[in-house]
């Protein structure tokens, strides 16, 4: 599924431009998924599933962020992503785990400067859970990617019958709660100390 539409809906992806995402159906390959938007300094970033390749896009990425960030998104420090998580971060089965990235530049100067990614709960399909996560690059931050990444996870993960998505956010994390409180979506928030669960309901009709 690839939307190379005009960008001009402000409504879909809250304060990004872009055309609405057509919902996807599932003879869909989400390998091929991808969308373009427009932020609203003119930057315009690609939104595209994870592919085996991005390996060193990722560690790039890595590279640029601050603790914090690495803090917030994986609860723990890492100084650099491992073998392991490269191809954890890589090797996406487009089935119980969809992950997409958020890019700008191309060819050979395509850098990955966002991620996001849902992974469902273990066991056969049908699967009624996942647990979502996101990271956007310091640079990038507050200009709605978040928003419109999870947008993307919420309209793939409710194609294939996911009924919630869930997350754990630091207390303190307020960008990441804010995104969420947007979404529109109902959501349960449990606190146990510093670390909320996060519940969104993806039900058809509660939207
Ligand atoms: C949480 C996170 C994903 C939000 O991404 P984002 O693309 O910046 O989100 P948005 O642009 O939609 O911003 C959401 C709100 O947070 C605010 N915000 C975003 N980044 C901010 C920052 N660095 N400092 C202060 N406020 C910030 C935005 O201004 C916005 O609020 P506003 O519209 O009232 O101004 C991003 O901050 C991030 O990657 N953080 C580190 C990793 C993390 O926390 N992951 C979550 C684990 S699930």
């Amino acid at each position: 599924m690839t939307d190379n539409g005009d960008h001009t809906n402000k409504d879909a992806f809250g304060s990004i431009g872009g055309s609405p995402a057509a919902t996807p159906s599932p003879e869909d390959d989400l390998r091929d998924y991808s969308a373009t938007h427009v932020l609203s300094g003119g930057t315009t970033i690609l939104i595209r599933a994870v592919r085996p390749d991005d390996k060193p896009r990722f560690q790039a990425a890595f590279a640029n962020l601050e603790r914090d960030s690495i803090y917030r998104r994986f609860l723990s420090y890492k100084k650099e992503l491992t073998d392991a998580d490269l191809e954890h971060a890589t090797g996406v089965d487009f089935d119980r785990v969809v992950a997409l990235v958020a890019t700008v530049g191309a060819g050979g100067a395509e850098a990955i400067i966002a991620g996001a990614r849902y992974v469902s709960d273990p066991g056969p399909a049908p699967h009624c859970n996942a647990e979502i996560a996101f990271l956007v690059e310091e640079d990038y931050q507050g200009q709605g990617i978040a928003g419109c990444l999870l947008d993307h996870l919420v309209r793939i993960a409710g194609a294939k019958g996911l009924s919630q998505l869930c997350a754990d956010v630091l207390a303190n994390n307020r960008p990441m709660l804010t995104v969420f409180e947007r979404s529109g979506l109902p959501m349960r928030k449990t606190q146990f100390q510093d670390v909320i669960h996060i519940t969104l309901s993806l039900e058809r009709g509660t939207r």
